[in-house]
């Protein structure tokens, strides 16, 4: 039962998107009144008919509960005075070079410089590099000279399953600098239990969140490694002795790679921050050369068993980047089909919620179909793309009988090899051969040198950015993904 407090916050929420949004109802779920605003009028106007810009599961009731705290505004003015808290949660769109685009942020800081007046808090949400807080500071203070604080409190939401990573979280990571902007935070997340909370250093905050996420891509890319070193092992076996004695949670699941709008552009900034400041950050290129051949692995795989891809169908299950979400933003899907294309294949595709989106990135240049069954009808070979829960619920036969060439490629080892017996069925780190001891010796003890080597970066880099160190390995490892068992003593 959620322990009630009376002196909760006012808070202006800039920004209305995945995390702006989802923040700012579960904000007021825990008793904050909330003022969402946002510079896209359609976007508001569609919010206060209660017409949400995002499909995220149980965020729209949660929303319908706390309308009466919750105010939707283009005025972002009126909102910062009547705040106590002004959180930022606009995009930080991922540049050329690797770096955040900060335009969005830069901009939020300068309207709250111009229209602040009395001491407030202002927290960076959204995912900014290390350092930005003092960014924000010195912008506000070219335009005003009165006290304030400027915190940083990163989200770990995974799309699909946000509201509930933020009402239970593994912790609420609060990065403050004065014993007054701590006061006020505590009291922004006063009805969530105590131990979930973690207080450190504005910069410290600012980099667990992006050695969190690097964290969490280096696990999934080492893994996904693993089955292009050695593809004819069975590498499902080796992940689930990492789970075993590393971490249950641990995100080893072999697939097609990560995608989505965090992974990818945290790994990329969190490299920029290292390259520009001067530290090795091989392990990190590794990262991101890793996934984006895994993304496209099945194509050799086909064309190898199909020969000319030549106006051959190719049947995908799944375009967003993971299951329960629209989101097509690097989606390995995308990867895929431009392969498959370029060979002259065509493609058919179906996604039970993210059909729509995915128009918008690949318009007609694939036959979008209305449903699972009918997507492999005739199909020469089928991927599946994603571990949605209804793929999962196909009966093989009836796949099989409606391929016209029998070969799957199952992307997320949705099913088993023995599930099938009519087909060629290609998983992803499903080969026959079993490691031996010696051979699963010589992987342990390479994900313990990896994470040797992330580690001893990461000390690199807070040193140089004056974080604390003892407290990012610590929000880290708060990561029930992450856990205490990734560095060998
Ligand atoms: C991620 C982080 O989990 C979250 O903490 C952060 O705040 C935002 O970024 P999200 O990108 O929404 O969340 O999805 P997540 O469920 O973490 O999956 C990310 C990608 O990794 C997906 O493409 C998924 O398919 C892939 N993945 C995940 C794997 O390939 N293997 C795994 O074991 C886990």
């Amino acid at each position: 039962m959620m322990k009630l407090r009376d002196n909760m916050v006012t808070i202006a929420m800039f920004g209305t998107g995945y995390v702006g949004l989802t923040t700012g109802v579960c904000l007021a779920e825990l008793g904050n009144t909330i003022i969402c605003v946002d510079i896209d009028a359609q976007k508001i106007n569609n919010l206060k008919k209660g017409i949400l810009p995002i499909y995220e599961p149980g965020l729209d009731k949660l929303l319908e509960k706390n309308l009466d705290k919750i105010e939707f505004t283009t005025d972002g003015a009126q909102a910062i005075k009547n705040a106590d808290v002004i959180f930022i949660a606009v995009g930080t769109p991922s540049q050329s070079d690797g770096s955040a685009n900060l335009d969005y942020v830069r901009n939020v800081a300068k309207i709250i410089g111009k229209n602040i007046e009395s001491y407030k808090v202002i927290v960076d949400k959204s995912t900014v590099p290390v350092g930005t807080a003092d960014m924000v500071r010195d912008v506000i203070s070219t335009y005003y000279s009165g006290d304030f604080d400027v915190a940083s409190n990163p989200e770990f939401l995974k799309e699909g399953s946000a509201v509930d990573d933020f009402l239970n979280p593994d912790r609420v990571c609060i990065g403050v600098a004065s014993k007054k902007a701590k006061s006020i935070m505590l009291d922004v997340y006063g009805n969530m239990p105590d131990d979930k909370i973690m207080v450190t250093d504005v910069k410290s905050a600012e980099m667990i969140k992006y050695a969190s996420n690097t964290f969490l891509a280096l696990s999934i890319s080492f893994v996904n490694e693993l089955t292009q070193i050695y593809p004819n092992h069975n590498i499902r076996h080796v992940t689930a002795q990492m789970k075993e004695t590393i971490n249950q949670k641990g995100f080893f699941n072999i697939g097609l790679g990560f995608g989505g709008s965090c992974f990818p552009k945290d790994v990329k900034e969190f490299l920029h921050t290292f390259n520009v400041n001067g530290i090795e950050s091989e392990i990190l290129d590794k990262i991101i050369t890793v996934n984006e051949k895994q993304k496209t692995r099945f194509v050799p795989v086909i064309k190898d068993k199909l020969g000319n891809l030549e106006n051959k169908k190719i049947a995908l299950l799944g375009l967003a980047f993971k299951p329960n979400t629209d989101d097509m933003r690097e989606a390995p899907s995308l990867a895929l089909i431009s392969q498959l294309k370029s060979l002259g294949a065509q493609i058919i595709a179906y996604d039970p919620i993210a059909m729509t989106e995915a128009k918008h990135y690949l318009n007609d240049s694939i036959e979008f179909s209305s449903n699972s069954l009918e997507t492999v009808d005739g199909a020469d070979a089928l991927i599946i793309v994603t571990e949605w829960e209804e793929f999962k619920q196909l009966k093989p036969e009836e796949i099989e009988s409606r391929l016209s060439n029998p070969l799957i490629c199952d992307g997320r080892n949705v099913f088993s090899e023995d599930a099938f017996s009519q087909v060629t069925y290609i998983g992803v780190g499903s080969g026959k051969q079993k490691m031996t001891d010696e051979e699963l010796t010589v992987v342990f003890n390479s994900f313990f040198n990896t994470t040797a080597l992330y580690k001893d970066a990461l000390h690199q880099l807070a040193s140089k950015v004056s974080a604390n160190i003892e407290d990012v390995i610590h929000g880290m490892m708060l990561d029930s993904r992450i856990g205490p068992n990734v560095f060998r003593e």
